[in-house]
């Protein structure tokens, strides 16, 4: 590999302490495949367009949903779950481009998680004002395998609780091609996303999005 490769790669923001063990944020992780994962992105969301689910309480999420890979992680009023079949199409989600799949056993593998293999990613798409409130990842089956979050266009301010709701959070800024990965200990970490801000991506434009990897079946 060579140094060009990073050139574009900031420094680290926050301190590994501060985010505490099992997480880890990388800083620019995805850039250097920024325009494989763009093209595969693009093909994605056509087959399988943004959607906004609802909540079993009957609340529409403010968020744009959709979904690539075996699984994808849906919910109506019956409840929050996994599904190989896209709901909207009656098709099954598109197949997991390689260049996601790498990504994301790269960014694992960095944050000290060998060998994960995602089944589903969950591509969230946030407007100015949309928010992801404190939750747990706590539908996938094997809680030993991490979860690797990939951030692209507007940047977010991402919160990190602990492992009960009431505990205090950290706010972690992310920007486009920012990844953190969290397992082990802090897999079941709440965690959630403050409203976005307005702004202009060069290649998003008015939006962020997040490809969220898991291991769900
Ligand atoms: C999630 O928790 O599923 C997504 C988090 C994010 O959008 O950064
Ligand atoms: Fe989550």
């Amino acid at each position: 590999m060579t140094a060009s490769l990073f050139e574009n790669i900031p420094e680290p923001r926050l301190s590994k302490e501060l985010l505490g063990p099992g997480t880890a944020i990388l800083n620019g992780f995805a850039l250097g495949v920024e325009g494989d994962l763009i093209a595969a992105f693009n093909a994605v969301v056509e087959r399988a367009p943004f959607r906004h689910m609802v909540t079993p309480g009957g609340f529409r999420m403010s968020v744009g949903m959709t979904n690539c890979g075996a699984l994808g992680w849906i919910t109506d009023r019956t409840g929050y779950r996994y599904d190989g079949v896209d709901p909207e199409s009656g098709l099954r989600w598109p197949a997991m481009p390689g260049v996601f799949l790498k990504l994301a056993a790269d960014a694992a593998e960095e944050a000290g998680f060998a060998s994960f293999v995602p089944d589903a990613c969950l591509i969230n798409r946030y407007e100015p004002g949309a928010k992801l409130s404190l939750h747990q990842d706590k539908n996938e089956r094997d809680f030993d395998q991490p979860i690797v979050s990939v951030s692209l266009g507007l940047p977010a301010t991402f919160l990190f609780g602990g492992l009960e709701r009431s505990d205090k959070t950290v706010r972690v800024p992310l920007v486009h091609g920012d990844v953190i990965v969290w397992g082990g200990v802090a897999r079941l970490r709440y965690h959630g996303v403050n409203p976005l801000k307005e702004g202009v991506h060069p290649v998003f434009g008015g939006y962020r999005y997040n490809l969220t990897f898991r291991k769900a079946g």
